[in-house]
Order: C-alpha cells, then sequence, then structure tokens
C-alpha cells in the first residue's frame, strides 16, 4: 500500500515539500494543513485544520491512516507537535520542542556555540535597555542587535551606526516590539562576507547535507529596505567554494548535531544553518530548526532521489538516499503583496503563471476569492487573491543559473503583477 503523508505548514516551503513527497511512486496521497488553495493544482489535499490544532491534527492522522508528518514552520515544532504525535504513536520528522530551542531562543544557540567552540560572531546577552546601552556605547558600530525570540526573520537590525542601533534597543525594551521574543536581546559583532544556507537532514549524530543555496532578505533590489523573510533564493552558490562547504560541515554543522546529542537535546529533522563566509573561514548568523523559506523551492528540485523513500527511512532508522542534480541550476523569485513587510496590502488577484516541466509556481500568502470580490477581484480567473506577504514563488530549473534567471523574470514580466511586487535582482551576486 502506498504512503500517506501529512505535511503541516501554509507557505511556498510547505508547497514544496508536500510537490517533491507526490513525485514518489511509492506515495498515495499527501494532505497538507492548512495548506492554501493555490496547492490543489498540484494534486495535494488541503486540510482545513490550524497548524497549532494539534489534537485535531493527531485525529485527522489516526482517522486518515497517516504513514508519517513532515512538520514544515518553526511555531508548531516550539509548540511541541512533534512530541505530541509521537505520543500518540505516529512517526513526525521535526525535532522534539527541547530540540527546536536551537531556533527558538538565540541565547540557546550562541550558548551552545559558545560552549562547543562552534564559529560565531562574539555577543552578549542583556535583559535592561540599560546594560544593552551601555555596551553599544562601549562597543561602537557596526554591531548586531537581535530579539531573542521568534520574530519571523524581522527581529534582526544590523546597525551600521549607534543611532540605529539605539533605535532598535527603545523598540524592543521601550516599544515592545517583539513581545516576549524581545524580553531578551543578543547583541552581537557584525561579520562581514556572503551569505549561504546549508541546509542538513540530521538524525542524532548523523548529517545529510543538502546543496546550498544564497537567500535574499531585504526587501528591495540592491539589499535595500527592511529584513523579510526572504525574497528570492538560488542554488548552487558558486562563489562559495566546496572547501567552505566542506568546513562549513566539518566546523559548524557536525559539531553542532554532537553537540545537541552531548547536551541531551539530540536533533531529528532538518537542521537549517544560516552563514556567513568570512575572511576567517563560515560563520554561523542563525540556527534555523527546519527547512528555508524560500531555500527550500530551489533546493528541493534539485533532488534526484526519491523523497518519500528518504524520509520513511530515516524515520525508520535505516540509512536514507539522497541524491541531487550537480549540472543544473535553479533559482525562485518570490511575488509578495504591496507593502510586505511593514504594512502588506492584501486582496491582489493573482494571474495564471504557467507551468511547464522546468517551471514551478509555489503558492504561500494566497486564498479563495470570495464570492462578492470574484467580478470585481478575479478577472485573472484563478480565483485567487493575495492574502498575506509572501503571495507565491516562481522557480525555474536550467542548466546555468543565468538560464534559469532569465526564464523566472521573463515569466514574471509577461503576468499582470498589479498590487505586488518583487526583486530584479535574485541571483545577482553569482553573476557578476
Ligand atoms: P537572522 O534573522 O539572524 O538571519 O538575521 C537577518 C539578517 O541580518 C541576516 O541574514 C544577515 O544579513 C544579517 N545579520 C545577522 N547577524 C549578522 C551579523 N552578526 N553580522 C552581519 N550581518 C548579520
Ligand atoms: N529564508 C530564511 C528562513 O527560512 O529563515
Amino acid at each position: 500500500m502506498g504512503l500517506r503523508i501529512l505535511v503541516i505548514g501554509a507557505g511556498g516551503r510547505e508547497h514544496a515539500v508536500a510537490h517533491a513527497l507526490t513525485k514518489s511512486p511509492r506515495v498515495e496521497e499527501v494532505y497538507c494543513a492548512p495548506g492554501n488553495p493555490g496547492m490543489i493544482r498540484d494534486g495535494i489535499h488541503v486540510v482545513d485544520l490550524a497548524q497549532s490544532n494539534h489534537a485535531a491534527l493527531v485525529s485527522f492522522a489516526q482517522n486518515n491512516r497517516i504513514d508519517w508528518v513532515f512538520v514544515g514552520p518553526e511555531v508548531p515544532l516550539m509548540e511541541g507537535i512533534v512530541d505530541v504525535f509521537e505520543e500518540a504513536g505516529i512517526k513526525a520528522f521535526g525535532p522534539n520542542k527541547a530540540a527546536a530551542e536551537i531556533e527558538g531562543s538565540k541565547d540557546f544557540a550562541k550558548r551552545l556555540m559558545a560552549r562547543h567552540n562552534i564559529p560565531t560572531a562574539d555577543y552578549r546577552t542583556f535583559v535592561t535597555e540599560e546594560a544593552a546601552k551601555d555596551y553599544v556605547l562601549r562597543h561602537g558600530a557596526p554591531i548586531v542587535i537581535k530579539a531573542d525570540g521568534l520574530a519571523a526573520g524581522k527581529g534582526v537590525t544590523v546597525a551600521m551606526d549607534i543611532e540605529t542601533a539605539m533605535k532598535a534597543l527603545d523598540e524592543i525594551f521601550i516599544g515592545n516590539r517583539f513581545g516576549k521574543a524581545g524580553e531578551k536581546v543578543v547583541i552581537e559583532d557584525f561579520l562581514q562576507g556572503q551569505e549561504f544556507s546549508l541546509m542538513s537532514f540530521v538524525r542524532g549524530t548523523e548529517v545529510w547535507p543538502m546543496p546550498i543555496a544564497q537567500d535574499h532578505k531585504r526587501a528591495y533590489d540592491n539589499d535595500e529596505g527592511p529584513n523579510t523573510g526572504g525574497m528570492g533564493a538560488y542554488s548552487p552558490v558558486p562563489q562559495i567554494s566546496d572547501a567552505t562547504v566542506t568546513e562549513a560541515l566539518e566546523t559548524i554543522v557536525k559539531p553542532t548535531a554532537q553537540a545537541m546529542v552531548d547536551e541531551g537535546t539530540p536533533f531529528t529533522g532538518v537542521l537549517y544553518a544560516g552563514l556567513i563566509a568570512t575572511e576567517e573561514g563560515p560563520k554561523v548568523i542563525e540556527f534555523n530548526a527546519r527547512l528555508g523559506d524560500p531555500e527550500t523551492q530551489v533546493v528541493l528540485p534539485r533532488l534526484t532521489s526519491d523523497f518519500a523513500v528518504a524520509i520513511t527511512t530515516l524515520l525508520e532508522g535505516g540509512t536514507p538516499e539522497f541524491t541531487w542534480n550537480t549540472e543544473g541550476a535553479t533559482l525562485g523569485v518570490v511575488l509578495a503583496a504591496q507593502g510586505y513587510p511593514e504594512h502588506v496590502v492584501t486582496g491582489a488577484p493573482i494571474p495564471q503563471i504557467p507551468d511547464s516541466n522546468d517551471i514551478h509556481t509555489y503558492y504561500a500568502g494566497v486564498a479563495g476569492s470570495d464570492q462578492e470580490e470574484k467580478d470585481e477581484k478575479d478577472k485573472a480567473g484563478t480565483g485567487l487573491v493575495a492574502s498575506s506577504g509572501r503571495v507565491l514563488l516562481v522557480e525555474a530549473t536550467q542548466p546555468t543559473l543565468q538560464k534559469a534567471q532569465d526564464a523566472v523574470y521573463s515569466l514574471l514580466e509577461d503576468i499582470d503583477t498589479t498590487g505586488m511586487f518583487y526583486r530584479h535582482d535574485i541571483g545577482a551576486k553569482a553573476l557578476r
């Protein structure tokens, strides 16, 4: 009998995960909760259950003979959804609550790295504004201010001058901008170099790395504007050498997996290392306890082995096989709602986007347009409107990055993107 798999989450990352799973001949059905209506066109079943409604998700899995669950986003991981599934006797791929702390608290991650000599920026943690400001004044700029907890990629200020750093601290401590996530603040040294994302499948001390990708965190062209969840990505990243990737695996990823085991919080799932290639070698900017978004949408299309079989094998304790397309390149550009990330304007109609073998659209912030809006807003006839910041991502797979970039942008130029925007320079750092 075929595999029946439940993916938790609603974004482009979960669309890419579910899409990769549906390609397996071993898979019977893929469900996604809560999913989004853009996934339906790929044969993914959307289940109207919130990602934090653990009890309902467990019942769904039991009633629908789900073989295992893939948890996409950080929030349910940190709430302990993997522990809940396991208590119910259902296998779930992702770290348990204790291990997810590596993303849930920057202070936890920094202390772990310090104890195990894992290269990262020097840092201090503060709980009062006075002490934090005093440190910033003594340290000087540039300096990086980070809210301790989860802030959807928006909790970091890279301050090139003291004034910006002070303003960020005011927002955290006085403006209470990040609520509980900002009760502690990590202040760290500014690192210089190219960023890259190295994601690995991890089970305890065992690590199976994926090809690297580069995200584009700033909202606008030329890395201007506010930090976002990510505006586009590509893979491979030719300006990062294989030697740097190997060094990152040996000095960062494997020691981190080992450290989690040694400290009694073994990690199973995807460990995402956000890295910067400094003159002294790769250093950690952040760890995430899950796949990256939008990195997943450009990395999973490079997988040539059977994703569903690999995760099944991994969960059963066997040795999974992951093989990757080392010839081609992938590039993806996010279409975001106007105003993202600060003042998102929803409701833009989603145009028809042609799919082919080498171009795929992964949907994220889309909703079905309701009946009253239909005539007015749904001129495009897709039945979908933008419902949150990152709306969708168009991904192309081509023999070269240049061709992949050309393919995505020529498609985007041909469609009506009114009410949305995108960056025009995804991949530029690799192509100049
Ligand atoms: P994070 O949410 O921790 O990934 O940080 C968001 C972005 O801020 C990163 O992608 C980097 O561009 C930047 N950043 C974070 N930490 C540092 C650092 N120590 N030095 C320079 N840039 C940083
Ligand atoms: N693209 C960055 C992240 O997923 O956190």
